[in-house]
């Protein structure tokens, strides 16, 4: 069976990856994991990666003059890696519109409010002082303009009284666990679709 050559980025603790790393250990899951790249050395699921067996770059982006050639550096390893689909789990860094062109249609991320609420760095934190009565997550195509693109999963949280920014962050977590493979799933399906 065709599966589609991904790559992850990150920048820390990696555990949206591992759930997109768990779902294609099934061997019916259409897209396979075969890069994962940080922009931080010390980011925790760089070892979590490798420990699955996972390749795995740091590319940091303070070596870079301009965000541009770091999007031509993330690009490259992309590109000799064969991937065929980028997946942004929780990676920090804004992308050029030369890159998010490059990978329309073929780029997901995942943040932790139901967008177009709560757009930004601090999401969650950001529903909890707005005092929403409901939250979530969306996994989303990535567009030059942060947190928008055509949305493709969502999932919604209760907030209760007493949630803190740890308690609903954890809540959300586990919905984005959930719903990020399933987004990937539909995409590697429609492009293996397409190439019929
Ligand atoms: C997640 O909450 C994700 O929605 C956001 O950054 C966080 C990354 O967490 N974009 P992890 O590194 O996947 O554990």
């Amino acid at each position: 069976m065709k599966k589609i050559k991904t790559a992850i980025l990150i920048s820390g603790r990696g555990s949206n990856m591992l759930s997109l790393i768990k779902a294609c250990q099934n061997p019916d899951f259409p897209a396979e994991i075969s890069l994962v790249i940080s922009n931080k050395k010390d980011a925790k699921g760089l070892e979590i990666a490798q420990n699955h067996g996972i390749k795995t770059a740091f590319i940091d982006h303070k070596n870079f003059a301009d965000r541009q050639s770091f999007d031509d550096a993330l690009n490259h390893e992309i590109a000799q890696n064969n991937c065929e689909i980028v997946c942004l789990a929780g990676f920090m860094r804004l992308l050029t519109s030369n890159f998010t062109k490059k990978w329309q249609g073929r780029a997901l991320n995942i943040h932790p409010s139901l967008l177009p609420e709560f757009k930004g760095a601090d999401a969650v934190g950001d529903a909890i002082k707005a005092k929403a009565a409901i939250s979530g997550c969306t996994v989303h195509f990535v567009e030059e303009e942060m947190d928008s693109g055509q949305i493709i999963a969502k999932a919604k949280v209760e907030i209760a009284p007493n949630d803190t920014k740890e308690t609903l962050a954890a809540k959300i977590l586990q919905h984005e666990h959930r719903i990020y493979p399933i987004a990937l799933e539909k995409l590697a399906c429609d492009l293996i679709k397409k190439a019929l």
